[in-house]
C-alpha cells in the first residue's frame, strides 16, 4: 500500500486542498486486466496497482487519492491465462507489488500457471474433505463435477488449481448473461459503493422502481403484454408455488393439470406437478392437487397428446375434477429438452380459454432469450394467463423470482403470500442492468439465433457421426439437447468431457439426454470448443472403446481409410469431420 501511495505522490495526484480547488480535476483508470486482477493507472498512465476486485480498487482510491478524482473505466484486455503478466510493470508499480494485494495476486498467478503446465493433471478435487464430512448428501451438482470453483468469466470457470472449463451448465440457465457480466457487475459494485438499500421487505425501493419501469419498457409494452409483476420468495419454486395458489384462488377449484416429464420445483406444491419419482418419493406426504397429462409427442409423433386431455375434460365421467389451472414448460428442461410444437401450444391456450382454465407457462428455465426472445412462448403467439421466471432474471446468478399475470387475476389481499425475501435489490440492480444493455434493441435475439444455428449445425453433425448412439438431437434456441441411447454411454461421455475441461450436464426420465444450456453470450469460438471437446468425448468413449471395436456400425464407418491415423491419434480423427 505505502509503495503506491508513493506513486500517487510522483504522478501528481496529491491530497493538497488548497491546490485541488483550482487544478483540474484527478482522473484514474480503473480495468481488469485479467479475470479478478483490476488495475488503477493515473492520467501519466503509470501503472499504479493491482487488487482482486473492481470494489476493493475502489476503496484504494477513495482513500488514498483526493475527493475530486474521477474513476475512468477503460476496456478490459482479452481474456487469457496468459496475457496481462506483470512484465510491463513500470519501476512504480514493481514496488506496488510488495504491496499486500499485488503479492497476492501474483502468487495466486503463478501457481495457476504451473498448475495449467501440469499436463498430467486431468481433474481437480477439492484439496480438503470437508465437503465429505460436513455438507449435506443432498449435494447433487458437486457429485458430477468435482471440482473447487474459484473464479469465472463469461463461459469459463476456473478451478482452485487455475483449471479452465467451459460451462455449459451456466447454473441450470441461471446465467444467461454469463459469469461475472461486466455491465450487470459495474452496475451492481456502483449501487453498493453507494449504499443503496439491500434489504427492504416489500418497501418501494428506487432499485424495484427503476427495474419495473425497465422491464414494461422493454419487455411487456413492445409485447403489448398486459401483466402485474408479483415478487415472490427469491427461488423458481417460490414463484410457482404463488402462482397455483393464487389461480385455485381466482378460479375457486383445486386441480392443476401438469405435464410428463414437467419439473416445477422442489417443494410440496411444485412437486405435486413434477413428474419425476426421483424428486416425488422424496416428499414423505401424499403430492396432491395435480393431475399429469401426456406432454407433445410423449405418446409418439402421430399422436395429438391434447386429444386425449380434451377428451377427459369434456367428459363428465372421466375421473378428471374441472382444472383451475394447467402449468406447461414451452421447452422441458429437466425432462430432457423436449420442444412442445407451436401448434400444439396454441391448441393447449385455446382448450384452457374454451373450459376457463388459467394457462400458467413456466418459463423459469426457457424464458430471459434462452429459446431466443425474451419468452418462450412469444413464438407461438400465446398470451399466457400466468407466467413464471426465476433463474436469469436478475441475470448476475441473484436469487430473484416473479409471478406475471394478467391483471383481472391479481386477487391477492394484502400480505396474504407474504414473505422476507420478495425483491431482491441487488437483483433488481442486475435484472435492470440486463435489460437495458441486452433487450431494448434486435441484437441480442439475432446473436442468440446465429448461435442456435452454429449449435444446431455441430449437434447434427455429431448425431451423424453415430447415428446407432445418437437418437435425436431436440430442444429449441440455445436450449438444447442430444438424446443417447444408453444413459450410462451419456453418463462417460459427459464424465470424459468433464476431463477434458467442459461441463455439460445430463437430463431427462434416465438421465440420457446430454443438456446444451450455456450461456447466450458464449463466444462462438468457445461455443466451438466446448463442442469440440464434446465430440472428442463421444469419440474416446464410443470408438476408443476395445469391445465395440467389431460390431459398433459408427465406428466402421469412421474407420474408413483413417485406421492407421485413427490408432496413433490421441485426439480423434473425428475431429477433422468438423
Ligand atoms: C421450469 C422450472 N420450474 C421451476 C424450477 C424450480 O426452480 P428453483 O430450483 O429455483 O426452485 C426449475 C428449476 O430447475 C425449472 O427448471
Amino acid at each position: 500500500m505505502t509503495a503506491v501511495k508513493g506513486k500517487t505522490e510522483q504522478s501528481g495526484i496529491h491530497k493538497t486542498p488548497g491546490k485541488a480547488a483550482t487544478a483540474k480535476a484527478p482522473k484514474v483508470f480503473l480495468c481488469e486486466t485479467k479475470p479478478c486482477v483490476w488495475s488503477i493507472r493515473d492520467d501519466t498512465n503509470t501503472h499504479g496497482g493491482l487488487f482482486q476486485s473492481k470494489l476493493d480498487a475502489y476503496r484504494f482510491v477513495r482513500s488514498e487519492f483526493p475527493a475530486r478524482t474521477k474513476v475512468i473505466h477503460i476496456p478490459s484486455t482479452p481474456i487469457s491465462r496468459d496475457s496481462g503478466s506483470f512484465s510491463t510493470r513500470s519501476e512504480l508499480s514493481r514496488n506496488a507489488v510488495a504491496t499486500r494485494q499485488c503479492h497476492r495476486i501474483q502468487r495466486d498467478q503463478t501457481t495457476r500457471r504451473s498448475a495449467m503446465k501440469n499436463s498430467q493433471k486431468t481433474t481437480s478435487r477439492p484439496q480438503t474433505d470437508i465437503f465429505d464430512r460436513k455438507e449435506s448428501s443432498v449435494q447433487s451438482y458437486a457429485r458430477n463435477f468435482p471440482l473447487l470453483c474459484r473464479q469465472a468469466k463469461g463461459a469459463v470457470i476456473w478451478d482452485n488449481d487455475g483449471r479452465k472449463y467451459l460451462d455449459f451448465l451456466a447454473g441450470a440457465g441461471s446465467l444467461n448473461y454469463g459469469h461475472n457480466n461486466p455491465v450487470l457487475k459495474d452496475a451492481l459494485i456502483d449501487y453498493i459503493s453507494s449504499d443503496g438499500i439491500t434489504h427492504s421487505l416489500d418497501l418501494h425501493t428506487c432499485a424495484k422502481e427503476k427495474f419495473l419501469q425497465a422491464f414494461n419498457d422493454a419487455i411487456l409494452e413492445p409485447q403489448q403484454l398486459d401483466y402485474k409483476v408479483q415478487f415472490t420468495g427469491p427461488t423458481g419454486t417460490n414463484a410457482v408455488e404463488a402462482a397455483i395458489k393464487i389461480a385455485r384462488k381466482v378460479t375457486g377449484r383445486s386441480t392443476v393439470i401438469s405435464f410428463t416429464n414437467g419439473f416445477h420445483g422442489c417443494s410440496l406444491g411444485s412437486l405435486a406437478l413434477t413428474g419425476n419419482s426421483h424428486f416425488r418419493n422424496a416428499s414423505g406426504v401424499a403430492l396432491q392437487g395435480a393431475v399429469a397429462m401426456p406432454y407433445d409427442k410423449y405418446l409418439g409423433p402421430e399422436t395429438d397428446t391434447l386429444d386425449y386431455m380434451e377428451t377427459m375434460l369434456n367428459d363428465p365421467a372421466s375421473g378428471l375434477d374441472h382444472p383451475a389451472a394447467v402449468i406447461v414448460e414451452t421447452v422441458q428442461g429437466e425432462g430432457g429438452l423436449n420442444a412442445a410444437s407451436m401448434e400444439w401450444l396454441r391448441r393447449l391456450q385455446t382448450i384452457c380459454s374454451k373450459n376457463q382454465i388459467l394457462l400458467i407457462v413456466d418459463d423459469i428455465q426457457a424464458g430471459c432469450g434462452r429459446t431466443g426472445d425474451f419468452f418462450s412462448f412469444t413464438a407461438a403467439g400465446i398470451q399466457p394467463d400466468m407466467v413464471t421466471l426465476s433463474k436469469s432474471i436478475s441475470g448476475f446468478g441473484l436469487p430473484m423470482a416473479v409471478v406475471l399475470m394478467k391483471p383481472e387475476h391479481d386477487q391477492w389481499k394484502p400480505g396474504e403470500h407474504n414473505g422476507t425475501f420478495r425483491g431482491n435489490n441487488h437483483a433488481f440492480v442486475t435484472a435492470t442492468a440486463a435489460l437495458d444493455h441486452y433487450w431494448r434493441t434486435e441484437d441480442f435475439t439475432k446473436s442468440i439465433a446465429g448461435k442456435s444455428q452454429l449449435l444446431e449445425s455441430r449437434l447434427q453433425k455429431i448425431s451423424n457421426l453415430y447415428p446407432h448412439e445418437v437418437v435425436d438431437i431436440r430442444g429449441r434456441g440455445m436450449m438444447r439437447g442430444i438424446r443417447c441411447r444408453n444413459p450410462e454411454q451419456a453418463a462417460a461421455i459427459t464424465a470424459q468431457a468433464f476431463r477434458d475441461g467442459a461441463i455439460f450436464e445430463r437430463a431427462g426420465s434416465h438421465d440420457e439426454v446430454i443438456k446444451f444450456l450455456m450461456p447466450l453470450t458464449i463466444e462462438p469460438a468457445q461455443l466451438n470448443e466446448g463442442l469440440d471437446i464434446l465430440q472428442r468425448a463421444f469419440h474416446t468413449v464410443i470408438d476408443a472403446k476395445p469391445c465395440a471395436k467389431q460390431d459398433n456400425p459408427s465406428r466402421k464407418r469412421k474407420s474408413t481409410g483413417s485406421a492407421a491415423k485413427s490408432k496413433t491419434i490421441n485426439h480423434p480423427a473425428r475431429l477433422e469431420l468438423i
